[in-house]
């Protein structure tokens, strides 16, 4: 199979492309909901973005869909007539409050349900002092946030937690500010925001845990080619360890280092995994993975460090712990309950309906496995990542599983279901 694109990078070729100047072509762009949701707003802000001919490569067509964005440059955005909605988009929304502190005019930015019950402080406080004035509901802590942009002046930030839509949104910031704005994180967070700039002709330093970047230099447009996720390809390859006697190739996955926690875990947990035809594209490695039933998986303890670079594969990570002998611990990992839904809450309360041995801390699980989980009755919480994880646990289960809510993969991954209906049925 084939992973569909990228979700972080499909955001991010659309906002460069948009404040580039001159045309880019974007090949493989995610049509899922939440980059949508970053197209709608960047037609808001006045941007031409047009979908030419072609279909999804991951369904078989030899024509990859091209998206082309008309850049305006970083004068060209015009104030929007009317609210954003981010839908449930964390990165449009942190990206866009960075990008939007820098122009000077009036916007509003609000989101679904989940969207507004997420931090913006993390976002808002930094660009505040650079000189934004930005204000969301309690207490300039949640959306709807309402942003008067522009005269920013550049600041050094250290992140407190380390979040790559924090630091793309005071690069964003930064690129329209003159001087050199910089940001440090504790624990290297992804970094395609920092690859796709330099692409662009942005002045881009990175220093180890620094990246600094230097206003004024134009954006050109660009062609971008979006490899595939590897938070989808993720649920494929923990699928073919589940499931006996099933290896599994998946093509042009992104195996950028910032990203390659869970393959990292799963082979610490006795997975044959083989990496192939590794190359880069646009400034991005990427390469085909093979995986291997091996059959028996061991517990790990995962914490600290590795915790970015498998953020979002934490619900996966306990479906395959149900399935591995021994204890495995995830911990330092508090983040996890403020992304779509709270994840670590999530996972614990739905598992344990499946008879998963799960115990829940404030930062993370520890999971006793091996245990036989049978089908049950199962809420995705509306997040996507809860109902292809619980999907995953329903292929290991006896009997039948039913997840409220199903459809919410459509977030990050459309053709989800069937993808997996042609996995196990071949
Ligand atoms: C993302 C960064 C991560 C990740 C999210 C997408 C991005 O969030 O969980 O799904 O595209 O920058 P944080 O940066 O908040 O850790």
């Amino acid at each position: 199979m084939v992973a569909p694109p990228d979700k972080s990078i499909s955001h991010r070729a659309i906002f460069f492309a948009s404040i580039a100047k001159g045309e880019s072509v974007i090949r493989n762009f995610l049509d899922a909901a939440d980059p949508l949701s970053t197209v709608d707003a960047f037609r808001k802000l006045g941007i031409e973005i047009t979908e030419l001919a072609g279909g999804i490569p991951s369904q078989g067509s030899k024509l990859p869909r091209r998206t082309t964005v008309n850049g305006q440059g970083f004068e060209g955005l015009k104030e929007p007539k009317d609210v954003i909605d981010c839908g449930n988009s964390g990165t449009t929304m942190r990206l866009l409050t960075g990008l939007l502190a820098a122009c000077p005019f009036f916007s509003v930015l609000t989101g679904d349900e989940s969207l507004r019950g997420r931090p913006m402080a993390r976002v808002i406080t930094p660009l505040k002092q650079m000189g934004a004035g930005i204000n969301g509901r309690s207490l300039d802590r949640y959306p709807p946030l309402s942003i008067k942009g522009g005269g920013l002046r550049p600041i050094s930030y250290e992140m407190p937690v380390p979040s790559a839509q924090v630091k793309s949104s005071i690069l964003l910031a930064g690129l329209y500010v003159d001087g050199v704005t910089e940001v440090k994180e504790s624990v290297k967070s992804r970094d395609h925001t920092e690859r796709m700039l330099a692409a662009f002709g942005a002045d881009i330093t990175v220093d180890g845990l620094r990246v600094a970047v230097r206003g004024g230099r134009k954006l050109e447009g660009q062609d971008i080619e979006i490899p595939g996720d590897i938070s989808s390809a993720a649920f494929f390859v923990a699928a073919s360890l589940l499931i006996v006697g099933k290896g599994l190739l998946v093509r042009d996955v992104g195996l950028n280092p910032t990203r390659t926690g869970f393959f990292d875990a799963i082979k610490k947990m006795g997975a044959s995994l083989e990496f192939l035809n590794e190359r880069v594209v646009c400034g991005e490695p990427i390469g085909d993975v093979r995986s291997t039933y091996v059959g028996g998986l061991k517990c790990i303890n995962i914490g600290g460090e590795e915790i970015p670079s498998l953020i979002d594969e934490f619900p996966l990570l306990c479906v395959l712990g149900t399935q591995a002998e021994g204890i495995t611990e995830i911990r330092g990992a508090k983040e996890l309950r403020v992304k779509e839904s709270d994840r670590i809450s999530a996972m614990v309360s739905e598992l344990r309906k499946m008879g998963a041995r799960i115990e829940e801390y404030d930062d993370g699980v520890a999971i006793e496995g091996r245990v036989l989980l049978k089908g049950a009755h199962v809420k995705s919480y509306g997040d996507h990542r809860i109902a292809m994880a619980l999907s995953v646990a329903a292929l290991a289960a006896k009997g039948e599983t039913v997840i409220e809510g199903s459809d919410c993969v459509d977030i990050s991954y459309h053709d989800f279901y069937k993808d997996m209906t042609e996995l196990v049925s071949f």
